[in-house]
């Protein structure tokens, strides 16, 4: 069996890998190593919680200890999740996001060193690129002009990768991809958000004038991108991982999108003040990985229309969200044009 580490495997993306890699990985057996943030949520993993090739442990990537007490189990590949990810919450207060983002990924890289890993796997994402003009596609070896104290967290994070790649030759690989959507994203992402806020018959607050562009890929294209790079990616490189969208959807589209697959009409629209710092649009030049043999396979309109009706069907999942504490996060956040 290979010993795979996954880190912040109970939120969105880590929860969908898991369950991806335990169904085309026979041969893997899974820690999933979470500190169960606000985002990290066991329901997302309920179904294969008694699988004898999954393990789930508490604890945080910053914590040297629990980190060395989990690897013990003769983990050979880590793959590295965990993560603070919302940049709202990041414009906040940002202090979570450098411990988890930057201490945390040094202590993981630590232990990596230490045990001599076959592979340190960093997820980071393109917004360490800063936004693009239209036309501009952000290339691996662009520099990086983050905007939010979340992407500068994630750019010092990637940094952090590569020196121990260099100076300690750890074994690794850093992917950035586009805007995921799927099953199991936390409700306060603005495609979750305006599902589950519609379906309480409430408005969506679209930021300013609702013109940003992003590349919204289906969360399974990004898990079967991860595998692809684990085989055949180079180590000590980066690959970029996006959808390519054409044209380009700017997000009153994706909006209507929601809006029309829900039966909504356009008066539930409610255009709210800016983010602070708000990226106009990313976008990747993913030439790097389709040479691997990588290409989206969710067709991108109708993969949309899946997931929200995946949220219309499964308000068990987040009706206990939105309920709860996300509440008072929701209606504090800053929401009059
Ligand atoms: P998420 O917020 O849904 O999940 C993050 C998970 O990490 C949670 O389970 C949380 O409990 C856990 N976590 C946070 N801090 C931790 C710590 N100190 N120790 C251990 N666990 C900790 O995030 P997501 O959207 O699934 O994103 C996962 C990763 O993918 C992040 O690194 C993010 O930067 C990157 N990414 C996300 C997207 C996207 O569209 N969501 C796109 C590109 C890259
Ligand atoms: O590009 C990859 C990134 O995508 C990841 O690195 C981040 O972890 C992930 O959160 C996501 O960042 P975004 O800021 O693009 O995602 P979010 O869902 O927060 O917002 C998507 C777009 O929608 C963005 O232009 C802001 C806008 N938005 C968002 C919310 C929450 C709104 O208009 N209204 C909202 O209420």
């Amino acid at each position: 069996m290979k010993k795979v580490l996954v880190t912040g495997g109970a939120g969105f993306i880590g929860s969908n890998y898991i369950h991806h890699a335990l169904r085309v990985h026979p041969d893997w057996e899974i820690w999933n190593f979470d500190k169960l943030t606000y985002a990290g949520n066991l329901a997302n993993l309920k179904d294969i919680d008694t699988d004898p090739r999954y393990h789930f442990v508490q604890g945080d990537i910053a914590d040297a200890t629990a980190v060395a007490e989990v690897m013990k189990n003769g983990i050979e590949i880590i793959i590295n999740f965990a993560a603070e990810s919302h940049v709202d919450r990041s414009i906040k207060g940002s202090q979570e996001f450098l411990v988890t983002g930057v201490l945390g990924v040094q202590t993981l890289l630590d232990a990596a060193k230490e045990h001599s890993i076959k592979l340190f796997y960093q997820i980071s994402t393109d917004e360490v690129y800063g936004d693009v003009e239209v036309g501009q596609y952000s290339k691996e070896t662009d520099m990086l002009h983050p905007s939010s104290p979340y992407s500068a967290a994630k750019a010092a994070g990637d940094l952090l990768v590569l020196a121990y790649a260099r100076t300690h030759k750890v074994p690794v690989v850093l992917s950035r991809c586009t805007n995921n959507y799927g099953p199991y994203q936390y409700p306060e992402k603005m495609l979750p958000l305006f599902v589950t806020n519609l379906i309480q018959g409430k408005k969506v607050p679209v930021y300013g004038d609702g013109q940003q562009i992003r590349d919204w890929l289906h969360v399974d294209d990004h898990c079967r991108a991860i595998d692809l790079i684990i085989e055949k990616g180079n180590r000590g490189e980066i690959y970029n991982i996006g959808a390519n969208h054409q044209p380009e959807w700017v997000n009153l589209q994706v909006t209507k999108l929601i809006l029309d697959e829900l039966k909504a009409d356009e008066s539930m629209i409610e255009h709210v003040t800016d983010r602070p710092g708000h990226d106009r649009r990313y976008a990747v030049d993913t030439a790097k990985i389709s040479v691997l043999g990588w290409k989206p396979l969710v067709a991108p309109d109708e993969g949309l229309r899946q997931v929200v009706r995946w949220y219309k069907d499964h308000p068990e999942w987040w009706q206990p969200i939105t309920s709860g504490d996300f509440k008072k996060y929701y209606e504090s956040q800053y929401r009059s044009a």
